[in-house]
């Protein structure tokens, strides 16, 4: 049996590697989480491509060795290695596809490529096994999107964002409100301060029938309180409460509508607080990442690789490429 695997995340600005053990009874148990957050982006205010594989290129040796050293493992003790192929910056998901790659053809190891999805919806394997069927919403930076799980490995796209991500909405609003970035942080910390029902905000796509989200009513709205002169702290949590309901119902509903009792919520946005507690309020089994594992990392990757390697699936093709397009689901 396989019993520890080495995660590797590249596929934007952080550089994760985390370490998982398989247990004996079928369970997996984090064992290392090390994330390196580039912080040269911050000057230009977005993250500049380049930039991020260099600081990939020059800090993966480190990370890897820290994980190692927080597990107190050496190299030999891996027995398969995961990294993400894609979606992501092709130039940065690179370093992390080929360094693993590197270094499972060294170890004579199997190698797992691992879409940056499935990782974020395994994160939540951290604390209590998946089995579907269950619905898995991920809301991270760049996806709002819903899947319904009937079988291990098979997602189907039951809803999606039409405009932005509800992790970008956050940092949007935080940026109108000046309460700084990364944005959601700041509105989960602003909204313990302001008042929910200062703002009024309409719920978005009210009366679909479908189980999509939409955030730019909610951005427009935000903007236009904040020049009429609301103050942040009502703006944020007025905001919260409204992109928490809208993501609570519609998962809700999916969730009636097609019988599932169990929900996974994964990424960076399944760190607030509100939403949890909104969640946790359905009556539904929620099972969320441990922490920091909802933002990217790479201890979400072992986990994704942890999986495949329990259902059976053969190790990827030294050959497998990085992919900047790679949807998980049609
Ligand atoms: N407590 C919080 N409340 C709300 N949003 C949060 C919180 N903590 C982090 N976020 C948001 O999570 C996002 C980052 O999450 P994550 O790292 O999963 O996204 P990403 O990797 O950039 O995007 P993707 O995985 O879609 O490519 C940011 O938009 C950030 O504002
Ligand atoms: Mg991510």
């Amino acid at each position: 049996m396989t019993r520890f695997i080495l995660g590797i995340d590249t596929s934007c600005d952080d550089t994760g590697v985390g370490l998982v053990e398989c247990l004996p009874g079928g369970g997996v148990a984090v064992r290392a989480n090390r994330v390196w957050s580039q912080t040269v982006h911050a000057q230009y205010g977005g993250v500049m491509p380049e930039l991020a594989s260099r600081e990939h290129v020059e800090r993966i040796d480190s990370v890897v060795g820290e994980a190692l050293k927080e597990a107190g493992l050496s190299l030999r003790d891996l027995g398969a290695v995961a990294a993400t192929s894609g979606p992501g910056l092709v130039g940065a998901l690179l370093v992390g596809l080929m360094y693993g790659k590197g270094l499972a053809q060294a170890l004579g190891v199997p190698f797992y490529a691992a879409h940056h999805l499935e990782g974020h919806i395994y994160a939540a394997a951290s604390e209590e096994a998946l089995e579907p069927p269950y619905l898995a919403l991920v809301v991270s930076g760049g996806h709002t999107h819903l899947f319904d799980v009937a079988r291990e490995g098979e997602y189907q796209l039951i809803g999606a964002t039409k405009d932005d991500a509800a992790g970008e909405a956050f940092d949007k609003v935080a940026r109108l409100a000046g309460l700084g970035y990364p944005g959601g942080p700041a509105i989960s910390e602003a909204a313990l301060r302001g008042d929910p029902d200062a703002v009024p905000f309409k719920e978005p796509l009210r009366g679909q029938t479908g189980y999509d989200f939409s955030f730019s009513g909610l951005k427009t709205a935000a903007l236009l309180a904040s020049r009429a002169g609301a103050k942040p702290d009502d703006l944020a949590a007025s905001f919260q409460r409204a992109a928490v309901h809208t993501l609570v119902k519609t998962t809700v509903r999916a969730a009636e509508a097609l019988g599932r009792t169990t929900v996974v919520v994964s990424g960076g946005v399944a760190a607030n607080r509100a939403l949890r507690r909104a969640f946790g309020a359905t009556g539904l089994r929620v099972v969320f990442p441990g922490q920091g594992l909802n933002t990217d990392n790479g201890a979400m990757i072992a986990l994704a690789g942890a999986a495949a390697i329990r259902a059976g699936r053969a190790p990827s093709p030294l050959g497998v490429g990085a992919q900047a397009y790679a949807p998980l689901a049609g």
